[in-house]
């Protein structure tokens, strides 16, 4: 089982905000989106692009090298060029803070 990665405290992800952390040599990306939780991967099925850093539009945020649109919440690609789902990380709060964890290898 993968451990548990702190992202940082609740109070420094307020709604409408985002937040990178590395797990396990995955760059997750963990937004909060009125006040809900979600984790995917910072990564672009298309060609690799970095996904934060471009438009984050209600829950879709769209790569910012060719436009393909993903569902932060369940990290589906919704437009092309981009056609496979990026992957999702289980949230949880304990004692305060973010946590991610990785369970696609566990
Ligand atoms: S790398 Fe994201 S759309 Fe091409």
């Amino acid at each position: 089982m993968s451990d548990w990665v702190t992202v940082c405290s609740v109070a420094e992800l307020p709604p409408g905000t985002h937040h990178v952390v590395d797990v396990d040599g995955a760059q997750v990306a963990v937004f909060n989106l009125e006040g809900r939780y979600y984790a995917i991967e910072n990564v672009c099925t298309h060609d690799g692009g970095i996904l934060t850093g471009g438009p984050i539009e209600g829950d879709q945020i769209v790569c910012p090298r060719h436009g393909a649109r993903f569902c932060i919440k369940t990290g589906e690609a919704l437009t092309p060029p981009a056609f496979e789902s990026t992957a999702t990380f289980p949230v949880r709060i304990e004692n305060g803070e973010i946590q991610v964890r990785d369970e696609r290898w566990d």
